[in-house]
């Protein structure tokens, strides 16, 4: 089911495929003291063309702890790419040297690419605005081990819900895990792209756009938080227009369901006041930390079939 598999969209996976990597994903998280040492002589590359610290790092850790070792591109000026090598020949050696290859781009169809031209497979850590399957992954794990289900939940996602690609990710992924409803809260600015919306609209996703998440506080199971990514505009101006739209605190969570919980992929830059850490609800540092068993469960089942 999992040997030798690429990972380049959430959509690459089914149902029972996905419930089945949770399974040992859970398995692997509950073991104290783990002994899945099986990645031994292993080598995992990480190559990342985009800022990163967890997806990077807790690739690298997973690699680590089941016994294997890693490898880091590095930043772009350290290596032939200064020199003018084309990235498909950089791809290239690191498939000579590597059983597996992380990549992050800010180009989509690179990771496609790379698994086109590697013998070993490739498993995109984030590409452009539109995917990133292994954070997808990573909330519904957390989602599936509070609710124990992953149907018929009401979402609330808020912020840049054009640019952030953990969230258009995580709405390819309602075609597979159907939600009760969707609410995609954003300012008009930065509403779902049109390809996103016929999406949900062809696979009978039902949802709203709103621009305050204040009417849908009591409803919504899940609160999806990420931040306005600064990066992707390319008018600063644009950019100030809309800092600092949502800031969840401990008010708004006083008006929540009792076992809602608030995700998000991080970092987070203002959007989650501190003081929320250690409310209840919040889940996002046990989701940044189930993250690291996830990927452990994905790369031992990529690597052995386990
Ligand atoms: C995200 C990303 O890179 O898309 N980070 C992550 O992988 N957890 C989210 C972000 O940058 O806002």
């Amino acid at each position: 089911m999992w040997l030798n598999r690429d990972v380049i969209s959430i959509l690459d996976f089914n149902k029972e495929e996905l419930l089945d990597l949770f399974s040992k994903a859970k398995l692997i998280e509950s073991l104290k003291e783990n002994n899945l040492k099986n990645l031994k002589g292993k080598i995992l590359t990480t190559a990342f063309f985009e800022p990163s610290t967890r997806t990077r790092l807790s690739f690298q850790a997973a690699m680590l702890k089941l016994g294997g070792s890693t490898l880091d591109l590095g930043e772009p000026s350290i290596s032939s790419l200064a020199k003018g090598e084309n990235i498909s020949d950089t791809i290239r050696m690191l498939d000579y040297y590597s059983d597996i290859i992380v990549i992050r781009h800010k180009l989509e169809g690179v990771s496609r690419y790379a698994a086109e031209i590697c013998e070993h497979p490739v498993i995109n850590a984030g590409e452009g605005t539109k995917e990133h399957p292994t954070q997808t992954m990573i909330d519904l794990y957390e989602v599936w081990k509070t609710f124990k289900s992953l149907e018929n939940l009401t979402y609330a996602i808020i912020g840049d819900i054009k640019h952030a690609r953990t969230i258009s990710s995580l709405i390819l992924s309602f075609s597979i895990f159907k939600p009760r409803k969707v609410y995609l809260v954003s300012p008009l600015e930065l509403r779902a792209k049109e390809k996103i919306r016929s999406f949900m609209e062809f696979n009978g996703i039902l949802y709203e756009e709103l621009t305050t998440f204040s009417e849908v506080l009591e409803e919504a199971d899940v609160f999806y938080v990420t931040r306005i990514q600064k990066e992707r505009f390319s008018d600063p101006y644009e950019y100030e227009k809309v800092k600092g739209s949502y800031i969840i605190t401990l008010e708004h969570i006083k008006r929540m369901k009792e076992g809602a919980i608030i995700l998000h992929p991080l970092p987070r830059v203002d959007e989650l006041s501190p003081k929320v850490d250690s409310s209840k609800n919040a889940a996002y540092f046990s989701q940044a930390r189930g993250g690291l068993y996830l990927r452990m469960a994905l790369l031992r089942a990529i690597l052995t079939g386990e």
